[in-house]
């Protein structure tokens, strides 16, 4: 499964590219706002610390002809450029024209299998099918998830489910077991999969061990 870091915070991506396990990067217009930077300047930068990744840049027009504008503008910025879409009916028609145009969406705002069928239709390359955000309603967002792996294997579609808002690592855990083929998540997500009390506590005996040995590598 490919990771993700959803962030616009160009140390955030800096940090998670280090470890040298980061496919891709997600942004919104949430997180881009949030930078106080601008959007292509912040967006060419997260292209450069992510060689080769995915990184994904959203529109904001909600009508079809600007929608379509601003795709083909945030597109010529770079070749790794994942344009994303929202699930509206201007969205899905905008995946058509992009995909016929051998352009990458990520079509953002997915949670329910129907939108999903829409989304693979139009030939989307990412659908990103929102977790967190459902289970703050008190349903199970991994629901929809594993619904829609099934049907993009079902009928054979092209297009990758992408689990977006995920909160903790049992969200990546169920996305791993549903088959999904991305996760997405915050940094400080990511910081938390490193984490057992048993790595910590084990880590602690063996140098402590070393060290009363008086050991040393060199
Ligand atoms: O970028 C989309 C998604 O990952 C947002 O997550 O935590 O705002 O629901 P969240």
């Amino acid at each position: 499964m490919k990771l993700f870091v959803d962030t616009g915070d160009i140390e955030e991506v800096r940090q998670a590219a280090e470890w040298g396990i980061l496919d891709g990067v997600t942004t919104n217009p949430t997180l881009i706002a949030k930078t106080g930077k601008g959007f292509r300047e912040t967006v060419l930068k997260i292209c450069e610390l992510v060689p080769g990744g995915a990184i994904s840049a959203e529109v904001v027009a909600t009508n079809y002809d600007d929608m379509l504008k601003e795709a083909l503008e945030i597109s010529s910025w770079h070749e790794q450029i994942v344009v994303k879409v929202p699930l509206i009916e201007p969205g899905i028609k905008l995946v058509t024209t992009l995909a016929d145009k051998g352009i990458r969406t990520n079509v953002t705002l997915v949670f329910s299998v129907s939108q999903a069928l829409m989304a693979a239709k139009a030939g989307a390359t990412y659908i990103s099918n929102f977790v967190g955000r459902v289970d703050d309603l008190g349903a199970d967002g991994m629901d929809a998830v594993r619904d829609t792996v099934d049907m993009i294997n079902t009928y054979g579609f092209d297009s990758e489910v992408l689990v977006a808002s995920v909160r903790h690592p049992m969200h990546v855990l169920e996305a791993i077991r549903a088959g999904a083929h991305v996760a997405t998540m915050p940094l400080s997500t990511m910081r938390m999969m490193f984490k057992h009390p048993m790595t910590d506590s084990g880590l602690t005996r063996f140098l402590d061990d070393w060290n009363k040995a008086g050991l040393s590598i060199f």
